[in-house]
């Protein structure tokens, strides 16, 4: 019966934004929202006994459970909350295309984890959570990283200081910070851009490195939009990887010609994001990039965005 005692809800609707990780220097731990896009995640009770998608709009996706972040986040909560499964009917909607960098695997298991938690009466903490919808981040990306979940969650800037035991710390940013995000229409898998990182770097280069996460978290802290801008280098992971993205280094330029304090590859790619100081300028950057993937004749797709304080949401519920 403990299971039925819990059951606060009969059907959700939960939505979960994009996010951008790594915010250049931050690799695996540095993370923050987008207001947009997100995807949504509806789940009902059935009268079957167990938990079945039953439908997967806006991407080719696995219906199986083991095989879908989804399905994958959905077990991790009754195994963590010790409650025994019930039947359930999924439906995902998603909003943001698989591969892009912009958080696609993070923004299903960050609606799959706040709509079942939210269906037993939110019985899971925040932390809790983060670490089930770390279980899709694994089937999707072979490694649990949790800097795109946590900013899904919870929305806002945040940083991941440790994984083991989780400890996730909430960075404010300046109210003038605006995000432009160019997605060209080149599908990375986040398995294979993380494969070709080496596994150590030399201390000149973690030196740096460490330097700028400290100064670019300073930055957030102090509103001080130059010192962002300085901070906005990676010394470690950028080399590797910017090669996979045609035309990275040419939209970066125009970007900073328009105006960008700086910006770099959007998680594993290949998304590339730029900050500005305000909406004109965070405009006139997301133009720019957009005319040189046109010249590229590469297809692509861009959004100007505020930096979301808004993580998971519920959009709509009917009670038990
Ligand atoms: N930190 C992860 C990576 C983010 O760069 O591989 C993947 O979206």
């Amino acid at each position: 019966m403990e299971k039925f005692l819990k059951l606060k809800k009969r059907e959700v609707i939960v939505s979960a934004p994009a996010t951008v990780a790594n915010v250049v220097c931050g690799f695996d731990v540095l993370g923050f929202a987008l207001n947009e896009p997100s995807d949504l995640v509806k789940i009902s009770l059935s009268d079957r006994s167990y938990i079945k998608i039953i439908d997967i709009k806006g991407a080719d996706l696995s219906y199986k459970l083991e095989e879908n972040v989804v399905g994958v986040v959905l077990q991790a909560f009754f195994e963590v909350s010790g409650i025994s499964p019930i039947g359930l009917d999924v439906s995902i909607f998603k909003g943001i295309p698989p591969g892009s960098g912009i958080g696609s695997s993070a923004a299903s298991a960050a609606s799959a984890a706040f709509a079942i938690n939210s269906l037993f009466g939110n019985i899971l903490s925040n932390e809790q959570l983060i670490s089930i919808a770390m279980v899709g981040e694994r089937l999707a990306s072979g490694t649990a990283h949790a800097d795109n979940v946590a900013p899904s969650i919870l929305g806002g800037f945040t940083l991941v200081r440790t994984h083991s035991p989780l400890d996730i710390i909430r960075i404010p940013f300046p109210d003038e910070l605006f995000v432009s995000v160019i997605h060209p229409q080149i599908e990375l898998k986040t398995s294979d851009s993380r494969a070709l990182l080496k596994a150590k770097v030399s201390l000149k280069s973690a030196t740096q490195q460490w330097a700028n996460v400290g100064a670019l978290v300073a930055g957030l802290f102090s509103s001080d939009y130059e010192l962002i801008g300085r901070s906005l280098h990676d010394e470690i992971i950028e080399p590797e990887r910017s090669f996979l993205i045609a035309g990275f280094q040419e939209a970066k330029k125009v970007a900073m010609e328009a105006g960008a304090l700086g910006g770099g590859i959007s998680g594993s790619g290949p998304s590339i994001f730029m900050l500005s100081k305000g909406l004109d300028i965070a405009k006139k950057v997301a133009k720019e990039m957009s005319l040189q993937y046109e010249q590229l004749a590469i297809e692509h797709t861009s959004y100007v965005n505020m930096i979301s304080p808004y993580g998971a949401k519920l959009i709509s519920s009917i009670d038990i």
